[in-house]
């Protein structure tokens, strides 16, 4: 693999730019082309990080080599993106949630598999200092019960697709994917749901069709029971979020960048530390396509695929009723 790596981007929104703004500070990495079906977004982003624009990735694909494509585009509208990147031999970028259906992440995931490209997804709470302490301290460890929570705002204004069932899949599927993702990571695969969702209180809100709140329990395939809850109801403020992993006599805390251990051990404030190399999300997927091993990736598209599917999951127990069971760890 090249010491220079040329990306590409499929949306160049938000989250696009974020990352463009980390990746301008990675010695090695040429901006090559820019894909958005929003014009003013592609003629900035070319004017600002050069390359060439592209209204169509299909296009793109045709005309560019890359090394490496950033997908950074709604939920919705993953259809061929990530597949033909994977035929051109593109490593993939792709950020989270993967998709809105589980047909659709596992053509994905075939593709990505059958090229044999690496794909990292953008889970970026396996990069934070406190989950990653969490992580290697629970290592090994029985766990007896974890309980998570993420309330906050409504993303965007009132023409905002974040709010749009149809187009986001609802806040757990869109964001609070990421404290899904972090849950396996530390505690292991989940093994089923049963969730229960309210829309009245939010239905004022002008185009809402996601649950204001969201709340589910799980039991994860080591035989751990679980709660979790996320809303949106706190978009006036006073939101938060964290989570407890309840062991054999001790509680570890983790609010994203510290991590706890209660009771602290005596002589300690109880903090515990990682050695997992700190880097950003970025970093990580940069330096493996420069190394071409895929060792600083910490969430493939397969592994990102579970997720998905804890979190459709949910949606299907709160419409339907009934525990869902989760089956892709299998
Ligand atoms: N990892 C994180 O922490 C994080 C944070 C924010 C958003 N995200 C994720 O990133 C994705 C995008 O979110 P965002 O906040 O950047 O949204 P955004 O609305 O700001 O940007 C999305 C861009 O994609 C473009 N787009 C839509 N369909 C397209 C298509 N078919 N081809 C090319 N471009 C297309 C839009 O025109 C827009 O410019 C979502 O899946 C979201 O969940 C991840």
């Amino acid at each position: 693999m090249p010491e220079t790596v040329r990306l590409g981007f499929i949306g160049v929104g938000g989250i696009a730019n974020h990352h463009l703004n980390q990746l301008k500070a990675i010695p090695g990495v040429t901006f090559a082309a820019f894909c958005d079906v929003n014009e003013a977004a592609v003629a900035k982003a070319v004017e600002t990080h050069g390359g060439h624009g592209y209204a169509d990735h299909r296009v793109m694909y045709d005309r560019e080599e890359l090394d490496g494509v950033y997908v950074c585009i709604p939920p919705k509208y993953h259809t061929d993106q990530e597949i033909l990147g994977a035929q051109k031999g593109c490593a993939l970028f792709v950020e989270k949630p993967v998709a809105l259906s589980m047909d659709k992440a596992l053509e994905v995931q075939e593709a990505v598999t059958r090229a044999g490209v690496l794909s990292s997804v953008g889970y970026t709470m396996r990069y934070w200092a406190g989950v990653c302490a969490a992580k290697e301290y629970l290592d090994g460890k029985r766990i007896s019960m974890i309980s998570c929570n993420r309330w906050g705002g409504v993303a965007g204004g009132e023409e905002h697709w974040w709010r749009v069932m149809d187009v986001s899949g609802g806040q757990l599927v869109e964001q609070a994917t990421h404290q899904v993702d972090a849950i396996r990571w530390l505690a292991g695969d989940i093994r089923a749901v049963w969730a229960r969702y309210e829309y009245a209180s939010m239905a004022h809100l002008p185009k809402m069709s996601i649950p204001a709140s969201q709340a589910f329990c799980f039991e994860t395939a080591g035989g751990a029971c679980g709660v979790m809850s996320c809303s949106c109801a706190t978009y006036k403020g006073g939101g938060g979020g964290s989570w407890d992993f309840l062991l054999d006599g001790e509680r570890v805390v983790v609010e994203g960048m510290s991590a706890k251990r209660l009771p602290p051990p005596d002589g300690t404030d109880g903090a515990l530390g990682s050695t997992l190399e700190a880097m950003s999300i970025d970093e990580g997927f940069v330096r493996a396509l420069q190394s071409g091993d895929g060792s600083t990736i910490r969430s493939t598209y397969a592994d990102a695929v579970r997720t998905l599917e804890v979190t459709l999951a949910a949606n299907e127990s709160a419409a339907s009723g009934r525990v869902v069971e989760c089956t892709a760890w299998r």
